[in-house]
């Protein structure tokens, strides 16, 4: 398993981080055996798996529900879970006490939490509780109200600048990492030169020190359509249609189950079965 500080030193070395949500048991086997070196167990789950149209619904018992079914599923790998809307906001020590929930309760080795300067307290109490902590800058999905959209975040230079100070704020309150959603590629680039700690892009370009992506955009699963810094690796989604139609078709047709599916009684048995 990896440790916070192994991240540091994989963007020391120039090692690119490979991120991937996971939500359940058979994803995180997957993520694992494909080799990820950090799993998110994003909020995002309210939109890819629970079909809410934003992360705002997704509560505690949800992110727990949720996490702990991905840290069976991979016990081997670092795991981030993602605090709820709201379940860090009222003050420290709601944060304490929920952060601590996630980590005891699901046995995964960090929290994420959206913001930068809002949430630098937390941030920084977290870390001196010893919770590993994940920042998260740029689109902060749990503000879209407030961002007016899923749009990218810190195009002019006075933005930029905020974004940047913000991510020395998150590295100086004791964040071990920091994502980075919707950014410009260049910003990207001088936030990941400015800092020690690793940056994990999603759709902030090729320069941060890793990547991450939702498992269900990464294999076109259950999604209609994704934004633009997605690239589908798989079309699962096509796959599994055929696979379940064609089910449907022989079930429909008596053409399964057959002799191979199917138990069978010994000639005794039968004889008192039948009297
Ligand atoms: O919830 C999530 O999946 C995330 C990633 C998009 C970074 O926060
Ligand atoms: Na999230």
């Amino acid at each position: 398993m990896k440790q916070t500080t192994d991240f540091v030193k994989m963007k020391n070395n120039g090692e690119k981080i490979a991120m991937l949500t996971a939500y359940d048991f058979p994803a995180a086997k997957q993520a694992e055996k494909a080799g990820v070196d950090m799993i998110l167990v994003g909020d995002s789950l309210g939109m890819v798996v629970l079909g809410y149209d934003s992360t705002i619904p997704v509560t505690m018992s949800d992110m727990i529900h949720h996490a702990k079914a991905v840290k069976r599923g991979a016990a081997n790998t670092f795991i981030v879970v993602d605090m709820p809307f709201m379940s860090y906001h009222l003050s420290t020590k709601d944060t304490l006490i929920n952060a601590c929930q996630l980590i005891q309760e699901t046995g995964a080795q960090a929290v994420k939490v959206e913001g930068g300067d809002e949430v630098i307290d937390q941030i920084e109490a977290l870390t001196k509780a010893g919770i590993p902590v994940v920042a998260h800058l740029g689109l902060t999905p749990q503000s879209v109200a407030v961002l007016g959209g899923y749009k990218v975040q810190g195009k002019n230079a006075a933005a930029a600048l905020k974004l940047l100070e913000d991510a020395k704020k998150c590295e100086t309150a004791g964040a071990f990492a920091i994502v980075l959603e919707c950014v410009p590629q260049q910003l990207a680039k001088e936030v990941t030169s400015a800092l020690n700690i690793p940056t994990i892009g999603i759709g902030a370009g090729p320069h941060a020190d890793g990547q991450v992506l939702v498992y269900h955009d990464v294999l076109t699963y259950g999604v209609d359509r994704v934004p633009k810094f997605v690239k589908r690796y798989l079309n699962s989604e096509e796959m599994m249609e055929e696979g379940l139609r064609a089910y449907v078709k022989e079930v429909k047709g008596g053409l399964f189950p057959e002799a191979q599916h199917s138990f069978n009684m010994k000639e005794e048995e039968l004889l008192s079965l039948y009297g």
